[in-house]
């Protein structure tokens, strides 16, 4: 078999989210294809990173207190840390704010230009005055110009599902300031797609049979037929404030987040180049023979198969030669819903101690390699996994191995067996060619029940011979020797076989098995005559129903903080803490006579708090915006009233006390989460006002009893 050159990538996660169930199903898909075509013996990359510019991240680190770059390196740390949980493995995960993506957006800017296909044009759009900032679609609220819905965004409505622009929209304010925004013209940067050379090549592209007949459909859909002249330009620029990447010799203007995102792909591949001294032309020059495939979701095919090839065309490089778009994820048949419980993040999927290889092993089993959506039906999951991993194929092990060990020395038959093993298990060898084919067209669903269906055959041939009835005969010796070693080696090829899925536990399976790691290979002999295999330790414990009542009451239980997580971070109070059942334990005798109990007093958490940060707030006259650093538990924005008696520069540095726990508070100028706490007078005259110091030695975080 020819050695391929293969570079495989998974969409860029935006740098502002946790990482949940159906972000795992593309990445455990494309991980899963991955370590398959390392194990045929290609040379083979997976590189990924976070997609980190545009407004949404801007804003969501303002609201932290923090700079973007702090944001982002924060992210980047908590998607290592849930990826490698689940044993997805990247060859590079690295960042789109990276030199190397700058200078190929750079790069491809320039060469789309020099080819004529950059062009600039005044465009009108909505404008915060307040924030002194355009605003994106999503950024724009208020009523629905078609069924009055209040509170909507500028692009669609989620009461009656109407797409419009966000100019149509009654009443709109700003959902960053509350401010109503303006009108104003700017000069956007063109991507022309609508040139006859891009309409015609990605005409081209897509006859090249690189796509899933049904994003074929959709391209066709998009392109119309020839001769039209369907695409519109796209929009490549954004104005400052903008985080991300400025364009070159246009001073306030920023590539779209989606233009720099998808030069990602070759950025985090060119960081990899760097270390592992990987010739990158061999991978991207227009003469390259190595293969490029990306596996996304099928709502950003537009991206993948429209903007990015054409991009790569007319820079000069190569273009993909495969987009794989996977559907969406449904939980119990319906959307992921914070309200049920099964809006459930990796993070919290492995904090209650779920095995990610479970996870792993029912996506496989459902991916069929279409743009389908697929369902993860929780009782499905553990009857799946229960049935087939632990019943199937783990027991196959767990059957033979302990006879091995007590009565053979841990040995199998000093003879050779493969022909024995065939005569036995006919096909189980012989399927290996098929279950690879399965795999290499993204056929998982196919390959997991061609797999079981062997396990199926392996277990009569237990069923048939009986070790545990030989065991008790006499002088049944070595028929029970040899159908042990029988079953040890079918264990290992169906071990090969489900590698891909699960890596962990076939690495404790070569363990058992004292073996070098399997390759694809590996199916043509068996192991050595009286080859010595290692104690057998169990590999994989069943799912219990009721670790599943409690991942789902875990991602309920968290609702209220993972809604505020979208502004302000650690929720002061945690869900099983003393201070929250004591809500419900009012004493209405201490309430009548207006004096609190001590666990009243205990309800409000209280902690030490530096200032970080203080800023005027435009627009209000007895603020200041503070930054409030609580060491392990994060930083706050919150608003005081004290600019009367405080110059924010005399403030930042000082240790102050605040109230933690305080419900978080919309205002006009953005969220307030906490309170700082000051004396004044009882008439509260604003003239003396004096914000609370600890003694020196109090640290932030500290709490205040
Ligand atoms: O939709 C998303 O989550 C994007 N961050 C995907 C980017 S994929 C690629 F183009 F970078
Ligand atoms: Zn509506």
């Amino acid at each position: 078999m020819k050695q391929r050159k293969i570079l495989v990538t998974s969409a860029l996660p935006y740098a502002n989210g946790a990482i949940h169930l159906g972000h795992l199903v593309e990445y455990i898909q494309t991980d899963i294809w991955v370590r398959f075509q390392k194990m045929r013996g290609h040379e083979c990359w997976y590189v990924c990173a976070d997609d980190t510019h545009g407004t949404p991240i801007m804003l969501r680190a303002e609201r932290e207190g923090i700079l973007p770059e702090a944001l982002i390196a924060r992210v980047h740390g908590e998607h290592s840390r849930d990826f490698a949980g689940f044993h997805i493995v990247f060859d590079n995960y690295h960042t789109t704010h990276s030199a190397e993506t700058r200078f190929h957006s750079e790069d491809i800017y320039g060469k789309l230009k020099a080819a004529g296909l950059i062009e600039v044009r005044a465009i009108e759009q909505y404008y915060d005055p307040l924030k002194q900032m355009f605003l994106p679609d999503r950024f724009i609220k208020g009523e629905c110009p078609k069924c009055g819905a209040q509170d909507q965004y500028g692009d669609s409505c989620e009461a009656c599902g109407a797409a419009y622009a966000p100019t149509e929209l009654k009443n709109p304010y700003s959902a960053v300031s509350g401010a109503k925004p303006e009108l104003k013209s700017s000069d956007h940067y063109f991507f022309k797609l609508s040139d006859p050379r891009c309409q015609q090549f990605l005409r081209e592209w897509t006859r090249r049979g690189s796509l899933q007949t049904e994003a074929a459909n959709k391209l066709h859909e998009w392109l119309g037929d020839e001769g039209e002249n369907r695409l519109t330009d796209w929009d490549i620029s954004r104005d400052a404030p903008y985080f991300g990447f400025e364009i070159p010799d246009a001073p306030g203007k920023y590539f779209y987040v989606w233009l720099d995102a998808p030069v990602g792909y070759m950025g985090s591949f060119k960081n990899l180049c760097a270390r592992q001294n990987i010739d990158f032309d061999a991978f991207w020059s227009k003469a390259s023979e190595a293969e490029l495939y990306h596996f996304i979701g099928k709502d950003i095919l537009y991206f993948h198969a429209l903007f990015w090839p054409a991009m790569l065309e007319y820079a000069g490089y190569r273009t993909p030669t495969g987009v794989f778009a996977h559907g969406f994820l449904t939980v119990d048949g319906a959307k992921m819903s914070k309200s049920r419980g099964t809006f459930i993040t990796a993070e919290s999927y492995l904090a209650q101690g779920l095995n990610p290889e479970w996870l792993r092993y029912y996506y496989a089993a459902k991916l069929g390699g279409t743009m389908e959506d697929i369902d993860l039906s929780l009782d499905d999951f553990a009857a799946r996994v229960n049935s087939d991993l632990v019943g199937k194929y783990i027991n196959i092990a767990s059957r033979a191995a302990g006879f091995i060990a007590k009565r053979f020395d841990g040995k199998l038959v000093s003879e050779h067996l493969a022909e024995k093993f065939d005569a036995a298990l006919p096909g189980l060898r012989e399927a290996a060619e098929e279950i690879a084919e399965y795999y290499e067209v993204r056929d998982f669903a196919r390959a997991m029940r061609r797999l079981m269906a062997l396990a199926d055959l392996v277990n009569q041939y237990v069923d048939r011979n009986q070790p545990w009835v030989l065991a008790k005969q006499e002088g049944q010796e070595a028929r029970l020797h040899e159908v042990c070693s029988i079953l040890v080696n079918a264990f290992r090829i169906l071990t090969i076989y489900v590698k891909p899925v699960l890596p962990k536990l076939v690495q404790c399976a070569e363990e058992f098995l004292n073996i070098a790691p399997l390759a694809w290979a590996d199916t043509t002999h068996l192991l050595p005559p009286a080859h010595l295999i290692n104690p057998y330790e169990h590999l994989m414990t069943r799912v219990e129903g009721k670790q599943i009542e409690a991942l789902l009451a875990a991602n309920r239980e968290s609702l209220e903080p993972a809604v505020q997580a979208a502004v302000p971070p650690t929720p002061a109070v945690a869900p099983h803490s003393p201070q929250r059942h004591a809500e419900h334990q009012q004493n209405a005798e201490d309430k009548m006579q207006n004096q609190i109990t001590i666990d009243d007093f205990a309800r409000i958490d209280l902690r030490i708090a530096r200032i970080a940060a203080a800023a005027h707030v435009e627009g209000a006259d007895k603020l200041i915006r503070l930054t409030l650093d609580l060491g392990p538990l994060g930083t706050r924005q919150v608003f005081a009233g004290i600019k009367s008696a405080y110059d924010p520069a005399t403030l930042v540095g000082r240790l102050t006390v605040m109230v933690a726990n305080l419900a978080p508070r919309k205002m006009k100028f953005g969220l307030s989460a906490g309170m700082v706490l000051a004396a004044s007078d009882p008439e509260g005259t604003t003239a003396g006002l004096y914000l609370l110091s600890p003694d020196s030695g109090a640290l932030p975080g500290m709490q205040v009893k």
